[in-house]
């Protein structure tokens, strides 16, 4: 059974009260309810979200309400009407998943309470501390611990290799580095080591942790789910107060993170703790995959890898000049925004392999405008669901939207921009990291460390793909709830470049 599907019979435990159907009235999108009462359609949607919301806008058209788990869902399917939903600031809020869902997942008390007054504003404020100006430092950072995990890992000899290729497996490479380079930019090192020792095993409980994501988010409770209670329980000890005391280094976003809660008595240690792990979480748990799928693709074509290889190399000024494994690569956040065709590729896997879905809470019945023309009357307590993956894989808007073309965010040397649906131009044609006041506060930096991934990765290595493997495909576990990872690993060579 899928996890999306859980998540939804999931709400069904928060939903009794509302066991009574309703009917379509005047004005309200088509409603869609399924045969079997209460749950709806929650089965079939489950399965494969993506099909089902296509296959009802084939039938019902562009808007569409469907009962999933007890609750009403209005599907926005028509990328031009983004913009009015994104915008609706009072009316559509989002806060469910930050007080609600988060807390119970990641173990700390909600967060708007009249325990923590305040709590959510400074929590809020603090995310800044990931973008602007405090970018710089953050990248830097990175880029210095990328460099050590490559270095100590990857980058001595390992005479006996045959040919000088090594082989791996992609998705765990990728985990393995950076997950530890991000902890390490976050989190600071030990203050009497470059390194934190059983790195490995923190990193395997996290992978644990994070395959029982799905069923958590659904609300699963904790003693139904076998070890992951325990699991959870020594992640979040891995950050009390007395064990971070001892780590130097601290990015400053976390380190304000820890003052501010130090602020508010009602909270105890382990909550504490339970908040530094869920940064874990929402900084490693995309930004892996996300590596991942651009590094698959960018191996698996060649003549993309050659132009981003290139571009890299004139953003260094490296060209004609010897560039060997024991030079270590330093990219400035300025050479990082030069790199267009390498985020134009990022972006590109972003298209293919992000399913986030955006909701919004309906506030109060109101009548949502769509255009100049047209509006629906929603009902209080609605969700309004965007779900972008229809979008990205719309051909009308991306021509062979299945297909991967490393530049088809650029033009004439240039970020291309103008992307059309009906002949308009859209506003919104690519949104991996959510929309609008609830959009990811950490965008900017998780471009920039895939970005620096990459250029050492590209810089160091010849990367290929091992032959007689079927192509990686997308685990649809947890569509819905961002980047999806793929259903397989994928085997690889490497080898250190002579340039
Ligand atoms: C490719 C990598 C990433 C993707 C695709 C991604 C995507 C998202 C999405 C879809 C949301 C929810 C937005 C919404 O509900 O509309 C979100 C929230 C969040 N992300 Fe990211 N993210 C990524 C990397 C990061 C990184 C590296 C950090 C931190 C260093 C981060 C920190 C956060 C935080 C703190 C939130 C919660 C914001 C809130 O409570 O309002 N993310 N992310
Ligand atoms: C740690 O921080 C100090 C001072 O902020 C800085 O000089 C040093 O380079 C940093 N070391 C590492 C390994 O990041
Ligand atoms: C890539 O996408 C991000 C938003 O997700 C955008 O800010 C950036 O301009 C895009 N870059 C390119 C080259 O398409």
């Amino acid at each position: 059974m899928s996890p999306l599907l859980l998540l939804l019979l999931g709400l069904l435990s928060l939903v009794l009260c509302v066991l009574r159907g309703r009917s379509r009235r005047d004005g309200e999108p088509p409603l869609i309810k399924g045969w079997i009462p209460f749950i709806g359609k929650a089965l079939e949607f489950g399965r494969d979200a993506h099909k089902f919301l296509e296959e009802h806008k084939k039938k019902f058209g562009d808007i569409f309400t469907v009962q999933i788990a007890g609750k009403y869902m209005t599907f926005i399917m028509d990328p031009l009407v983004y913009p009015s939903i994104i915008k609706h600031g009072r009316q559509l809020d989002f806060n469910e998943f930050s007080n609600t869902v988060a807390p119970f997942t990641f173990g700390y008390p909600p967060v708007i309470s009249r325990k923590f007054p305040g709590l959510r504003e400074e929590i809020k404020r603090s995310f800044h501390l990931l973008q602007g100006d405090s970018l710089t430092p953050l990248t830097e950072s990175m880029m210095g611990n990328l460099m050590l995990v490559f270095r100590q890992d990857h980058l001595e000899e390992r005479p006996g290799d045959e040919g000088g290729w090594r082989s791996g497996s992609m998705y765990e490479f990728c985990y393995t580095v950076m997950f530890e380079a991000t902890f390490l930019t976050m989190y600071g090192r030990p203050l009497s080591a470059i390194r934190h020792s059983r790195m490995g095993v923190l990193r395997e409980d996290f992978i644990k942790f994070d395959s029982m994501f799905p069923l958590l988010i659904a609300r699963i409770p904790l003693w139904l789910l076998g070890r992951t209670k325990a699991i959870r329980e020594k992640l979040i000890n891995y950050f009390l107060p007395h064990r971070m005391s001892c780590w130097s280094n601290m990015s400053q976003f976390i380190r304000t993170r820890s003052e501010l809660f130090n602020q508010y008595d009602s909270l105890t240690d382990s909550h504490k703790a339970a908040h530094h792990f869920a940064i874990l979480w929402a900084s490693v748990a995309n930004t892996v995959p996300a590596t991942f799928w651009a590094m698959y693709y960018l191996a698996s074509h060649p003549e993309a890898l050659q132009v981003v290889r290139q571009e890299i190399h004139d953003v260094l000024g490296i060209d004609g000049v010897e560039f060997t494994s024991d030079r270590d690569v330093t990219l400035s956040k300025e050479q990082l925004d030069k790199l267009l065709y390498l985020e134009s590729a990022i972006n590109e896997s972003l298209r293919l392999s992000s399913a986030s879905m955006n909701i919004r809470v309906a506030q109060e019945n109101f009548d949502l405008r769509l255009d100049s023309e047209h509006s629906v009357a929603v009902r209080k307590g609605d969700i309004i669901a965007l779900y972008p993956q229809s979008m990205h894989l719309d051909p009308d808007i991306y021509e062979e939207p299945q297909t991967f073309k490393f530049d088809r965010y650029m033009q004439d040397g240039r970020e291309r921009t103008d992307f059309y649906k009906d002949n308009q131009k859209l506003k919104h044609y690519l949104m991996p990291f959510g929309s609008g006041s609830s959009m990811c506060p950490g965008r900017f930096f998780a471009i920039n460390e895939i970005k620096q991934f990459l250029c050492l990765l590209l810089l160091y290595f010849d990367v290929q793909v091992e032959d007689g493997q079927t192509r990686a495909t997308l685990d649809s576990n947890r569509a819905g709830l961002g980047v999806l990872q793929p259903a397989t690993d994928v085997r690889f060579r490497y080898r250190l470049r002579t340039v």
